[in-house]
């Protein structure tokens, strides 16, 4: 019996994946690349944007062939998009031949919810509306041997006005750090070289718990874990970036330095409105202070245009701040109207050919930026993990450096999943190309 899982948004998306890979491979499924060959097929949907649960819908649509090929394929959509109001129902209503539709809150009971389905005559819908405890040591097949993503902390108290996460993720709840101290020591032991510590704000974690540890706290321990070479995080929320998260950055060597930010604007108006809690000046203090505690940290974004209200003049505040910031990348992304948010009912909506308009002034502004400061790393020796051989380019390694850039290079497949030494010798906008230091 095969599967195939196909999944959109974020990281802890693609994680929640791995888990139910997990789980299928415990009850003796193996994973196709081949949709016409899966016995299941699972959807793990976003809906941060309308595109992406267009995207969906359309997928969905395209499955119906498949099971009139094969009537015994299970398929099942779960993920953010299934805890909106209605939406379950609608898929069951709109694609009848869908088997199984459920939340983000019951991930660990699919074996359980798979059954039920399965001698189900109509789609199975279970969809909780409030959070359970975590379940650990739940199964997880992942998509890579060097590199693993460790989620710490769950949903998101934030409620920025614009965002649908936290009414499809619930509030925080942060993972005991002996757990995670513990998976971490068990990928460890497999080889795995880097972790990725994953939360919608990590810079919360600990706060719901009743032991003392903060994220700081947690990232010191997870430092200390022989074997593990590189510790990378996201996302950080820039109101609870803590000078004591600065320094602990500075001082653990595992540390990589890499911050992505998200800014999302750069009035003060706008980010009044996306209830952000921080102000432009505030921002740009805190990149200051990162910049001068870790000189060589690089800082990436998230940048929201065509909020509700945002006038030209604000998105030149936008405009400004990227251009002083000089950030190493950014995600763009035109302002997506979420039903049930607050933004979605202000007034003074964005025409949609202004945020287009805005979307791409910004994207050349940061384009430019980019390729400038990779340009100050031509003829720099850089730390880069060697992930794999990129067949595309004509058998080229590729790895990433501490500061999360891209990196090609010529060598032998017998580095990968070592750190090398690499010269950049020709850096690009998204990627650099370099040499393997020989010295
Ligand atoms: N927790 C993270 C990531 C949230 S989703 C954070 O706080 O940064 C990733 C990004 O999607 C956000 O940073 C934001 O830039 C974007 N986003 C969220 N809701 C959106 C919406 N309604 N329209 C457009 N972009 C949105
Ligand atoms: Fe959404 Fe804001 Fe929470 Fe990020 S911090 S997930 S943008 S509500
Ligand atoms: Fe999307 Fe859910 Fe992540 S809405 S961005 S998959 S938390």
């Amino acid at each position: 019996m095969k599967y195939h899982i196909l999944t959109w948004g974020c990281q802890m998306n693609e994680h929640d994946s791995e888990v139910l890979s997990g789980m299928l491979e415990e009850m003796n499924y193996t994973r196709t690349e081949k949709l016409n060959e899966a016995d299941i097929i699972i959807l793990n949907t976003c809906c941060v944007r309308e595109n992406a649960e267009i995207k969906v819908f359309g997928r969905i649509g395209q499955l119906k062939h498949l099971k009139h090929k094969n009537p015994n394929l299970i398929i099942a959509v779960c993920g953010c998009m299934t805890q909106q109001k209605g939406v379950a129902e609608k898929i069951a209503k709109n694609f009848p031949y869908v088997d199984l539709v459920f939340g983000t809150y019951n991930l660990d009971n699919f074996p359980e919810l798979l059954q039920k389905a399965v001698q189900s005559k109509t789609t199975f819908i279970e969809v909780l509306e409030k959070e359970e405890k975590i379940i650990e040591n739940l199964p997880v097949s992942r998509a890579d041997n060097l590199k693993a993503w460790v989620t710490i902390i769950y949903g998101c108290n934030n409620f920025c006005s614009y965002c649908i996460v936290p009414y499809v993720r619930g509030r925080e709840r942060s993972r005991l750090p002996k757990e995670i101290i513990k998976e971490v020591e068990r990928l460890a032991e497999k080889g795995y070289k880097e972790i990725t510590l994953l939360g919608q704000n990590v810079n919360s974690y600990g706060k719901d718990l009743k032991t003392e540890i903060d994220f700081s706290g947690l990232l010191k321990e997870l430092n200390k874990i022989n074997g593990i070479e590189r510790i990378r995080f996201m996302t950080s929320h820039p109101k609870d970036f803590s000078d004591s998260l600065i320094f602990t950055i500075k001082e653990c060597k595992k540390i990589c330095e890499h911050i992505h930010l998200p800014v999302q604007a750069g009035s003060n108006k706008v980010l009044k409105m996306m209830n952000r809690h921080y102000t432009k000046e505030r921002y740009i203090e805190l990149v200051e202070k990162i910049r001068s505690e870790i000189p060589e940290c690089s800082i990436t974004t998230d940048i929201i245009v065509g909020f509700p209200g945002e006038t030209e003049e604000d998105f030149q505040e936008t405009l400004d701040l990227v251009e002083k910031v000089e950030f190493d990348s950014a995600f763009t992304f035109v302002y997506s109207k979420r039903t049930g948010t607050p933004a979605a009912t202000m007034p003074c909506q964005v025409d949609e050919r202004i945020k287009k308009n805005r979307l791409e002034r910004l994207m050349d502004l940061q384009n430019r930026i980019s390729k400038q400061k990779n340009q100050l790393l031509k003829g720099k020796t850089v730390e880069v993990l060697v992930e794999g051989y990129d067949k595309s380019k004509k058998g080229k390694l590729f790895g990433r450096t501490r500061t999360n850039k891209l990196v090609h290079f010529d060598g032998s497949k017998e580095l990968i999943g070592r750190l090398v030494n690499v010269k950049i010798t020709n850096p690009k906008t998204w990627t650099l190309d370099g040499v393997i230091n020989q010295d």
